[in-house]
C-alpha cells in the first residue's frame, strides 16, 4: 500500500442537520498542546468548562460536565445511570430519535411504553398526560427537537406533570441546545443531553451534558466503583449501572474535587468544548438564539421564494433547520450530489419515511451566517434549473434579502 498523503479535505460548506462547518476558532483551540489529565491547568479548565456550560444550559446543576462521546453515547449515560432494569420509562416519538432513545431505553433493559404522534408533528401534552396516568414512569424521555423531522417539541407543562407522578425528566437536545431557548431550570429538567457539531459549532465527539440534583440521587444512588481505583468505604453493589464507560456516577466522581481516575479526558474535545462555549457567551445566548432564528427564517422564506414546499408543522419547526419537500419528478440525491459536486455544498437528506422525499438544510453555529444562506439558496436555484425543475428566477435570495431587511 502507498502511503496516503496528508489529510486535505476539500473546501466545504456543510448546510444539512448537523455536522455543520466547525468555527474556526474551535478548530484552532482544538490545535493547542496536551497537558497532564491532572494538570492544575487541566483541571482548572475543567471547571471553566462545567461554569460555561452551566450558563448555556441556563443551569445551576452543580453536576454539568463533558462526556467524552457523540450525542448518542450521552444520550446512553443518562439513560443506562438513571433507569435500572425493570423499571418504567415513557419516550415520546415524533422521528427517528424518539426510536433511538427507544431501542437505548430497551437495551438498558427498561420497560419501555411510547407515546407517538405522525412524523412532521409534535406530541400533544395531553396524549403525554394520559399515557403517564396509565404507565407511572420513573423517567419520561424526550427528544427536544427531532432533526429527522425538524419538528421541536414543546416543554410547557412537563415539569408539573412529572411532579405530578413523581417522574424525572430527561431531554435530548443535541440538535436544539443554543440555538433555539433551553432553560433547563425553568423547565424543570432533571437531565439534558447535547452534541457538539450543531448549534454549539464544533465537531462531535463531546457532549455537553447537565443533570438536577434529583438526576444526581438517583444515580449516587446506584454508586458502585470499580476495583482498582477505589478508596476504604467506596461503595459496591451487587447491581451496579450497566455500563463502566458510561456510569455517570463514576463520571461525576471524575469531575469532582475527587477527581477519580475513570477514563483519560479526550483533552482535545475539551478545548474545543470550552471554545464552542465561549463564542456563544462572548456574543450572549439570546443575540446568538436570536441569530439563528433571523437566519432560520431567510433560509425558510428563501425556500418557499424558489417555489418549494416547507415540511411538517410550521408552528413546531426548530429555529436551525428546515424541511424542504422534494418536488415531484427531482431526483433529490441528483440535487444533493450537484450541490456538493459543483457548489461544494452539502445539504441533508432525511430517514425511514421521509428518505427521498425531504431535504434538510440547516443554518447554525459558524453556518449561521447570511452569506451561507445567500449562497446555498443560490446554488439550488441554479441545480433545480438544470434539473428541469421551474423556479422563479433569483427568487430564493430574493425573499431571504427582504428577511434581512436588505441589509445583507
Ligand atoms: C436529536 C439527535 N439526537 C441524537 C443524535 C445522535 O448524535 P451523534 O450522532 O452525535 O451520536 C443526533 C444526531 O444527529 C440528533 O440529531
Amino acid at each position: 500500500m502507498s502511503l496516503p498523503g496528508p489529510i486535505d479535505p476539500p473546501a466545504r460548506l456543510l448546510m444539512g442537520p448537523g455536522p455543520i462547518t466547525a468555527d474556526p476558532r474551535v478548530l484552532r483551540a482544538m490545535s493547542a498542546q496536551l497537558v497532564g489529565q491532572y494538570d492544575p491547568f487541566m483541571t482548572e479548565s475543567m471547571n471553566e468548562v462545567m461554569g460555561l456550560y452551566r450558563s448555556v444550559f441556563e443551569t445551576a446543576n452543580e453536576q454539568t460536565l463533558l462526556v467524552d462521546t457523540t450525542s448518542r453515547g450521552a444520550i446512553e449515560a443518562a439513560l443506562v445511570s438513571l433507569l435500572e432494569p425493570g423499571d418504567c420509562v415513557l419516550v415520546p416519538v415524533m422521528g427517528r430519535f424518539g426510536h433511538l432513545l427507544v431501542e437505548i431505553a430497551q437495551r438498558c433493559g427498561a420497560e419501555v411504553h411510547t407515546v407517538d404522534a405522525p412524523w412532521g408533528t409534535v406530541v400533544p401534552i395531553e396524549d403525554i398526560a394520559a399515557a403517564m396516568e396509565r404507565v407511572r414512569p420513573k423517567v419520561l424521555a424526550m427528544v427536544h427537537g427531532d432533526t429527522s423531522t425538524t419538528m421541536m417539541q414543546p416543554f410547557d407543562g412537563l415539569r408539573e406533570l412529572c411532579d405530578r407522578f413523581d417522574c424525572l425528566l430527561y431531554a435530548d437536545v443535541t440538535a436544539t441546545l443554543g440555538g433555539n431557548p433551553f432553560p433547563t431550570d425553568a423547565w424543570g429538567v432533571d437531565a439534558a443531553t447535547a452534541g457538539l457539531q450543531k448549534c454549539l459549532g464544533g465537531p462531535s465527539g463531546s457532549a455537553p451534558a447537565t443533570f438536577s440534583a434529583r438526576a444526581v440521587e438517583v444515580i449516587e444512588a446506584r454508586r458502585s466503583i470499580e476495583a482498582g481505583i477505589r478508596d476504604d468505604g467506596d461503595p459496591v453493589t451487587a447491581h451496579p449501572i450497566r455500563s463502566n464507560y458510561l456510569d455517570l456516577a463514576m463520571i461525576f466522581d471524575y469531575w469532582s474535587p475527587r477527581r477519580l481516575n475513570h477514563h483519560t479526558e479526550a483533552t482535545t474535545m475539551l478545548y474545543g468544548a470550552r471554545e464552542c462555549a465561549r463564542i456563544i457567551l462572548e456574543v450572549g445566548l439570546p443575540a446568538y438564539q436570536e441569530r439563528h432564528r433571523l437566519h432560520g427564517s431567510a433560509m425558510l422564506a428563501g425556500v418557499e421564494g424558489l417555489g418549494l414546499e416547507v415540511y411538517g408543522d410550521r408552528a413546531s419547526r426548530m429555529a436551525n433547520v428546515v424541511g424542504v419537500v422534494i418536488p415531484d419528478g427531482i431526483d433529490g440525491e441528483a440535487v444533493r450530489g450537484s450541490m456538493l459536486r459543483d457548489f461544494g455544498i452539502e445539504i441533508g437528506t432525511s430517514f425511514g419515511p421521509l428518505a427521498g422525499r425531504v431535504w434538510r438544510i440547516g443554518t447554525m453555529g459558524y453556518n449561521a451566517r447570511t452569506d451561507a444562506v445567500l449562497t446555498t439558496l443560490a446554488s439550488l436555484e441554479s441545480v433545480l434549473r438544470r434539473q428541469g425543475h421551474p423556479v422563479p428566477a433569483g427568487g430564493g435570495v430574493d425573499a431571504a434579502m427582504d428577511v434581512y431587511g436588505g441589509a445583507a
